[in-house]
């Protein structure tokens, strides 16, 4: 099966053709991908301009859909299937992608299936760019606990099967990503915050100040981020950095960064133990950081074994959203033309 996969929630355009991989039912082979950011049109906003972002979204759909399907060598007749973000999202965007890919579907005459943003980033670690690699089937499987970590979600699950996700915890306030982009706003850093963060961090003592831990109770697995925020505040406040100061302004990210990775490693290795489940996929454009990575692997050690995404499908795109849909076929669901988009669709819902 060869799947279109469209990606229009956030600041993304993108589309890819994601494959079936014939010696793992769960795994998706990459043979094309395709990613417009929008980055220098919200730059100076500091953050995404939602009306913004759905024109952009009208001006590069038809590009980046023909790209994703050239690159591919394939016509959209030879698709066995389209699908698409529905949410959650901006609902301006996700109404460029849903129309699109009900567009392609009537005019081709091909299956059409809404996927739910945050299962697309659920199936990102499955996805090969070459589908001959030797991969360790047993790591990369259900069940596993997931950690999915981006700008608009913070979410723990276990994940007992494809479209079997008991919700273990969730951010009460801020997203993790929400907590690195407006944590780089009071430090000056440029939109997105998070790989701001992390750059300015890389010479910097995370010891150097101490911002809090919050939740951390070991059978609790919600988060919670905006008083890890005020405290950064505070402290910029009272111990305002000089701009020249470059190592006290990395001290200072390097701290914070290390307060919200500790706190998601802390819990995501716990939620193992709590589900006596030894895998952990980490997923979602924070899972994108490298200390996070760092410290997931080195708390987990022998225990629990942890699988990032590849690098090139860690934030969005359209090649998880294709393998989430090429599942969702594969197990015979379908979507007729009242398929909408849902700003909001809480992942109990699925
Ligand atoms: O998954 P994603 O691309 O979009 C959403 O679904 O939200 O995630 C975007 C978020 C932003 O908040 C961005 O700052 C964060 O992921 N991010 C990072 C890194 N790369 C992207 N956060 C920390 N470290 C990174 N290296
Ligand atoms: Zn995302």
């Amino acid at each position: 099966m060869r799947i279109l996969g469209i990606e229009t929630s956030c600041d993304e355009t993108a589309a890819a053709i994601v494959q079936n991989v014939p010696h793992n039912k769960n795994r998706g082979f990459i043979i094309s991908n395709i990613v417009q950011n929008q980055l220098k049109i919200h730059a100076e906003y500091g953050g995404v301009v939602p009306e913004l972002a759905s024109r952009a979204h009208i001006t590069n759909i038809s590009v980046v859909v023909n790209a994703a399907l050239q690159k591919a060598d394939i016509t959209p007749a030879e698709l066995d299937g389209i699908a698409v973000t529905v949410g959650p999202g901006l609902i301006g965007g996700l109404l460029v992608g849903v129309a699109v890919a009900k567009g392609m579907a009537l005019a081709t005459n091909k299956p059409l299936v809404g996927v739910h943003h945050m299962e697309g980033h659920l199936m990102s670690p499955f996805l090969l760019d070459d589908p001959d690699k030797t991969v360790d089937d047993d790591q990369v499987d259900f069940p596993f606990v997931a950690l999915l970590v981006s700008g608009g979600h913070t979410l723990l699950l276990h994940a007992r099967g494809f479209n079997d996700y008991v919700l273990l915890g969730q951010t009460k306030d801020d997203a993790v990503g929400e907590a690195f982009d407006k944590g780089a706003r009071m430090l000056g850093l440029d939109y997105p915050g998070g790989p701001a963060i992390a750059k300015l961090a890389l010479n910097g003592d995370n010891k150097a100040h101490k911002f809090p831990r919050i939740l951390l109770d070991k059978n609790r697995f919600d988060f919670s981020f905006s008083g890890l925020k005020t405290s950064l505040r505070t402290h910029l406040i009272k111990n305002p950095p000089n701009e020249e100061d470059h190592k006290s302004r990395s001290d200072i990210a390097a701290s914070y960064q290390e307060a919200i990775v500790e706190t998601l490693t802390i819990k995501a290795i716990n939620a193992c133990r709590h589900t006596k489940c030894p895998r952990l996929l980490v997923a979602g454009g924070v899972g994108a950081n490298r200390r996070l990575r760092e410290l997931l692997v080195e708390n987990a050690g022998d225990e629990v074994k942890v699988t990032f995404p590849n690098m090139n499908v860690c934030t969005d795109n359209g090649a998880m959203i294709a393998l989430a849909g090429l599942h969702r076929l594969e197990n015979g669901y379908r979507d007729g033309w009242e398929l909408n988009a849902r700003a909001r669709w809480p992942l109990a819902e699925l």
